[in-house]
């Protein structure tokens, strides 16, 4: 070796240093100003919407449990268990407004339609009831000419007596498309039945983004931290490729999927309580924000250089009204999607419930945008 490369080499070695110190740096999120938007108005029943960026100008929604009302005020039953709907982006802060989502979609079908071993339409059987509830918003892998659009969502097969959980039979890759900009909300079908096995964690399910060509897809795992996958993005972000995966275990990256047991997996400083998992340029860290249990609207905020972790313990940065229906607030969901993606500011919205006359739960939608300093 001679002289001049060796110098080449620890010249490389301390660049290489100064970017391991950089990505190691903490961030210590702090809320600089807090704007209260209203709500997310809207026609329908609609609990614990999460939502994703369809086009640089439209927002889709997709919610759970979702209803049309009586004239009397109540909603009628059943639920529908998952519903979609479009939105704009919000106005400015200098003129807060409440945000308006339309149209609602042919109420009485599911947007992510239930199985053939699902008890299709409805998902009602007995007693039970399959649910197929998104915890997140669809994963948007590529926009094409003319507003074609393809995304994906990891839907658990699950089935509940009333809220406790009878199975969770997997978890099923819906696509998501939209063939060209317009109205219509996209179509969904079952492109994988079952892509993770019951005894696999359902990555993708709790929440997903993409950074530097991958898919980081994260999912709960059984002590109720997250675990993560990436799958690299080829020309079309297709997801639906196994051999695209790899899964983070006992530290390192690997092409074997590890079974939902395997302790190695689970990242340090996680909750897989409903939340939100972005890319923030501002931080240079991948952010997660959620809420701790129900029923609250308590927000709380970790962060970490790379999507595997290490994540810093997860900080409280804002504490939303709660309502006083049966579960008085949950789902503490931040939109990213609603951002110009500078990282700058975040949107929340949280699912708050109050009584309808016949006591059945209405669900309010409040809408704040978060400024960090
Ligand atoms: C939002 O809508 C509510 C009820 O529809 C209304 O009372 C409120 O004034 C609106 N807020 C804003 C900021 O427009
Ligand atoms: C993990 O799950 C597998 C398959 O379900 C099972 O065979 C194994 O005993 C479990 N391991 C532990 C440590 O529970
Ligand atoms: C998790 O948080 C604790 C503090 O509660 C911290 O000491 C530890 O380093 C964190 N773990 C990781 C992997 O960052
Ligand atoms: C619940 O709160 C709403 C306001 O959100 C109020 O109008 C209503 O009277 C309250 N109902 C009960 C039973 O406290």
């Amino acid at each position: 070796m001679t002289a001049m490369s060796s110098r080449h080499l620890s010249y490389g070695f301390i660049v290489f240093s100064c970017i391991l110190v950089a990505a190691a740096r903490t961030v210590t999120p702090e809320v600089a100003s807090i704007t209260n938007y209203g709500s997310v108005l809207d026609q329908l029943n609609r609990d614990s919407c999460s939502s994703s960026r369809w086009t640089p100008s439209v927002v889709l929604w997709t919610c759970r449990d979702s209803q049309t009302f009586q004239p009397d005020g109540n909603p009628v039953d059943p639920s529908i268990a998952n519903t979609a709907s479009f939105s704009t982006l919000p106005s400015s802060p200098r003129n807060p407004q409440n945000l308006t989502l339309s149209p609602p979609q042919n109420v009485g079908e599911l947007f992510y339609k239930l199985e053939a071993d699902e008890c299709p339409p409805l998902g009602l059987c007995g007693d039970s009831r399959w649910v197929g509830w998104p915890d997140t918003g669809p994963v948007v892998t590529s926009t094409g000419v003319l507003g074609a659009v393809n995304a994906y969502a990891f839907i658990a097969r699950q089935q509940l007596s009333g809220l406790a959980v009878v199975q969770t039979d997997g978890y099923s890759l819906y696509r998501v498309t939209s063939a060209h900009a317009g109205p219509q909300l996209p179509t969904t079908k079952v492109e994988v039945s079952a892509f993770w096995s019951r005894t696999e964690i359902g990555y993708g399910s709790a929440g997903s983004v993409l950074h530097n060509g991958y898919a980081y897809l994260y999912g709960a795992t059984p002590n109720r931290k997250l675990a993560v996958a990436r799958a690299k993005l080829g020309l079309f972000g297709r997801l639906e490729d196994k051999k695209a995966y790899e899964y983070w275990v006992n530290g390192a990256w690997t092409r074997n999927a590890p079974l939902l047991n395997d302790t190695s997996i689970v990242l340090e400083n996680t909750s897989a309580i409903q939340g939100t998992i972005y890319w923030s340029p501002k931080w240079e860290s991948f952010v997660w924000i959620g809420g701790d249990f129900f029923p609250n609207a308590n927000f709380y905020v970790s962060t970490s250089p790379k999507a595997e972790g290490p994540w810093t313990p997860a900080q409280l940065f804002y504490s939303g009204a709660v309502g006083n229906g049966s579960l008085p607030a949950y789902s503490a969901i931040a939109h990213p999607s609603l951002t110009d993606g500078t990282g700058d500011y975040i949107f929340l919205t949280w699912t708050k419930t109050r009584p309808a006359p016949n006591g059945a739960d209405l669900y309010d939608t409040p809408l704040v945008r978060v400024d960090w300093k």
